[in-house]
């Protein structure tokens, strides 16, 4: 019989990529997300990419009977737990929100798991929980920090688990440290779709090229770089989705608990980013250079070779294909999906 995944946040950006992967690999899954940033529409959209209809439950992990109710319904073998708030800025101004939602959340969840005797859970980390003073290509055994309230609850995240694992040796753990995805999926159904203006690089980009805003700003020009704009390492969203499902594989399969970079190895920098970005949409878009962004480093990269040693993860996919994947995206997917749809 397959396994049975649930996915927690998984009509979001990266949760609805790794759900395609994980019916392709033939598991179970069951989606819960409430609608805060996806669209109801994205669970028909999965449904066409994948031919198989989408079991979503409209819930908040907030809600602890809503989860336990879901956990009656279902005998999971693991969970995916994406839910979360993501915005770093939104962050600083609402704390509390961030902690409730990121921590209370996977609390909750991991509550709900124990009740039904679920062993495996993997945790949507970020590279933004290394201590911003260590240089890349950043390593899982450097230093940790956090800069701001998001990163505190991501690190926080981190060690609840360690110490829910330390409680109970049977929970196997798979914390993945997400560099920075981009991309979409190659039918060019799902995407990257927030319900705000977006303030992370690619989704602006994409959306100068679809002609909704009228250029980039780019946060300053004048870091230690070669071009002196911020270097960061983007990987695709179909390798980050592979990576989960290699993940979760590894968890069922009793393997240890890991903890990964997911990342390419690689750095590019906004101009470069933009570039690949005009060749992929042909033309060239326009950008203003704007004062550095607080909080922004120079330059941010993986070293990849644990995720490779331990899960056999490697991306594959380079910056042109998430160029030409997110503006296929745009051009088709992204405007069939009504606001409310
Ligand atoms: P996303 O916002 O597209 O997806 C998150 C999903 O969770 C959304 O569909 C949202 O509606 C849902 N959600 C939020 N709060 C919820 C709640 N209380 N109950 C149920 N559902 C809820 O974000 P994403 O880019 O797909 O990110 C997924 C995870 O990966 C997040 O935890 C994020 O912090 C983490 N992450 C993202 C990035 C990135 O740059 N995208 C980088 C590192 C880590
Ligand atoms: N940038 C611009 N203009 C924009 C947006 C971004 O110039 O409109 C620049 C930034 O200054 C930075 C680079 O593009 O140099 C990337 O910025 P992003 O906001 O896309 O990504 P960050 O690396 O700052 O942060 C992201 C997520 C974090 C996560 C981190 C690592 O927002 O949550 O990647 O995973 F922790």
């Amino acid at each position: 019989m397959a396994f049975k995944i649930l996915l927690t946040g998984g009509l979001g950006y990266i949760g609805s990529h790794t759900y395609v992967d994980l019916i392709a690999a033939g598991f179970d899954v069951v989606i819960i997300d409430n609608l805060c940033n996806s669209k109801r529409g994205v669970s028909d959209r999965l449904e066409q990419v994948t031919g198989v209809p989408t079991d979503f439950v409209e819930a908040d992990v907030l809600d602890k009977a809503a989860l336990a109710q879901v956990f009656t319904d279902h005998n999971f073998d693991a969970v995916i737990h994406f839910a979360g708030l993501k915005a770093v800025g939104e962050s600083v101004e609402k704390p509390l929100q961030y902690f409730q939602v990121n921590v209370v959340g996977m609390v909750n969840v991991l509550q709900a798991m124990q009740v039904a005797g679920v062993k495996s859970i993997v945790f949507s980390s970020s590279a933004t929980v290394y201590d911003p003073i260590q240089p890349s290509p950043l390593n899982e055994g450097m230093p940790t920090g956090y800069a701001n309230p998001y990163g505190y609850t991501k690190l926080t995240c981190e060690q609840i688990l360690q110490q829910a694992c330390h409680a109970d040796p049977d929970l196997k753990t798979g914390i993945l440290r997400y560099f920075n995805p981009a991309g979409a999926h190659a039918s060019g159904l799902i995407g990257e779709d927030p319900n705000d203006i977006p303030n992370n690089l690619m989704p602006y980009i994409s959306r100068v090229a679809s002609g909704d805003y009228p250029f980039l700003r780019i946060w300053g020009n004048d870091y230690d770089t070669p071009d002196g704009t911020g270097i960061r390492d983007y990987i695709h969203v179909a390798d980050l989705a592979a990576g989960h499902v290699k993940s979760v594989q590894a968890l069922l399969s009793r393997e240890a608990s890991h903890l990964v970079n997911l990342g390419t190895g690689k750095g590019y920098s906004v101009l470069e980013m933009l570039n690949a970005y005009s060749t992929a949409c042909g033309r060239a878009l326009p950008y203003e250079i704007m004062p550095r962004r607080a909080g922004d480093l120079a330059t941010t990269f993986a070293e990849v070779g644990r995720a490779k040693q331990l899960l056999g993860f490697s991306a594959t996919r380079g910056l042109d294909e998430m160029c030409s994947s997110s503006w296929h995206w745009i051009n088709t997917g992204a405007k069939l999906v009504s606001p409310d749809g």
